[in-house]
């Protein structure tokens, strides 16, 4: 039987909370329930969810084939937490991921279990690349974002959050990402030649640390053939090359790596967020065998075995042992894609414009102020949203993956009619006028 709802007005409580919380600043919503792709409050009302857990649902609230998996494991009282020592279900996701992932896309990596959050799997990658090169310096982009433990934070380029960090944050050079000189400049060719100058003061890097789509940092998108340069220029640097696919892995921009489209064989690869599949905390770095040098427990933690999230780890993988989730990927992304441009073709020119990879969508506001406005009047219409960017500029779109088209095609007219209304354009609904089925 269900417990009945505790219904606490968010003031009367939430005080109690430290000053640090944030995202429910934005959104009073004490929310309740959750399944698929939208999520119920306490009132009852029901909200679409574009938000997913900051990428932590790809796969949905509560999805019922991953429940069924975690009920039969509690139910046979399966252990829970069990450090790095053996278990049935590590071995099995073990098993399964090499068998759906590594081994069809030729991918020869070791796993490491780190402690079961984002930053703490990118402290590992940055130790141990330093480890393996002996060289202390670590490359990290403009407007990059991994985390905010402290050597995860020397790394993030956001002023907010390494403000807060209290003490110096070194052992990092700041590299410009793609596009961040504009359109015309390939930053490609100013790092190569910054770090192939005799005399330019850069000198070769543990490695390089990057990700493809970069989430909090605006949903700037490498081109794929950047990211070859870097590799490119890993390998003549001797630096290792790290693909921080956090947010952006798991099928976020289309294939299970973000960086599949390139072609390009990174030496450590972080993932977390939907790596368990149901928004239980789990995450995973792969090392190229020849990288792995770690001494036993010299990278350690006490959640590395969270065992539910091995079960349901596992059972997400068969999301990916066939093309159908691949294909429905695409199939939403130009849905939203198409929708969003014919959105910001009603407004003035120049106001917005679509950014973002695969269902790693966004709006670009040329007035930052914008896309905060936007997120209430999102959720005024029932739909959940989020800003990224330097100034929160860019208005994030992460619908499930597993989202069905009818709540899809529903959370994009709701976002449509928040963008009129805030705009104050008078229009009749984008349907209507193009026929989107
Ligand atoms: C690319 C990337 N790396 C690292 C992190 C940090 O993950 P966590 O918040 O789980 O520590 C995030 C979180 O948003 C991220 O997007």
């Amino acid at each position: 039987m269900n417990a009945p709802l505790l219904k606490h007005s968010p003031t009367s409580i939430y005080h109690l909370e430290s000053n640090v919380r944030s995202y429910c600043r934005e959104c009073d919503v004490v929310f309740a329930t959750a399944s698929g792709a939208t999520l119920t409050d306490i009132d009852g009302l029901r909200y679409i969810d574009f938000f997913a857990g900051a990428g932590s649902l790809n796969y949905g609230h509560n999805n019922p084939y991953l429940k069924k998996h975690l009920l039969a494991y509690i139910e046979q009282d399966g252990v829970t937490t069990t450090l790095d020592f053996h278990s049935d279900a590590k071995s099995r996701f073990i098993e399964r991921f090499e068998q759906v992932i590594l081994t069809p896309r030729n991918m020869h990596y070791k796993l490491q279990f780190t402690g079961p959050t984002g930053t703490n799997a990118v402290e590992a990658a940055l130790k141990l690349a330093r480890k393996v090169t002996g060289r202390s310096t670590v490359a990290a982009f403009t407007h990059g974002f991994h985390g905010v433990s402290l050597g995860a934070l020397a790394a993030t380029a956001n002023a907010d959050k390494r403000g807060a960090a209290g003490v110096e944050l070194s052992n990092v050079v700041r590299l410009p990402y793609d596009g961040f000189f504009g359109p015309d400049i390939d930053s490609a060719d100013i790092i190569t030649s910054l770090y192939q100058t005799a005399g330019s003061g850069y000198e070769a890097p543990a490695a390089i640390i990057l990700e493809t789509v970069q989430g909090e940092g605006g949903l700037n998108c490498a081109r794929l053939g950047w990211l070859k340069r870097i590799e490119q220029l890993c390998k003549d640097l001797g630096a290792l090359l790290i693909v921080d696919d956090i947010q952006a892995g798991c099928g976020r921009t289309g294939t299970f790596f973000s960086f599949e489209p390139a072609g390009i064989s990174p030496d450590i690869i972080c993932l977390s967020k939907s790596i368990s599949g149901y928004g239980l905390p789990m995450s995973l770095v792969l090392i190229k065998p020849e990288h792995d040098l770690w001494e036993p427990g010299e990278h350690n933690g006490t959640f590395r075995g969270n065992n539910p999230a091995f079960v349901t780890a596992c059972a997400a993988l068969d999301y990916w042992q066939n093309t159908q989730l691949q294909d429905a990927i695409a199939t939403n992304a130009a849905l939203m894609r198409i929708r969003l441009e014919q959105i910001i073709a009603r407004l003035s020119p120049g106001v917005a414009r679509v950014l973002g990879r695969g269902m790693f969508l966004g709006l670009r506001f040329d007035d930052a102020s914008i896309a905060g406005t936007l997120v209430s009047a999102c959720l005024e219409q029932g739909l959940l949203v989020e800003t990224c960017g330097p100034q929160s500029e860019v208005l994030k779109l992460m619908p499930p993956l597993t989202i069905d088209t009818p709540t899809l095609q529903q959370g994009l007219e709701q976002l449509e009619r928040a963008c009129f209304r805030t705009l104050s354009i008078n229009a009749t609904p984008t349907d209507a006028l193009q026929g989107i089925a």
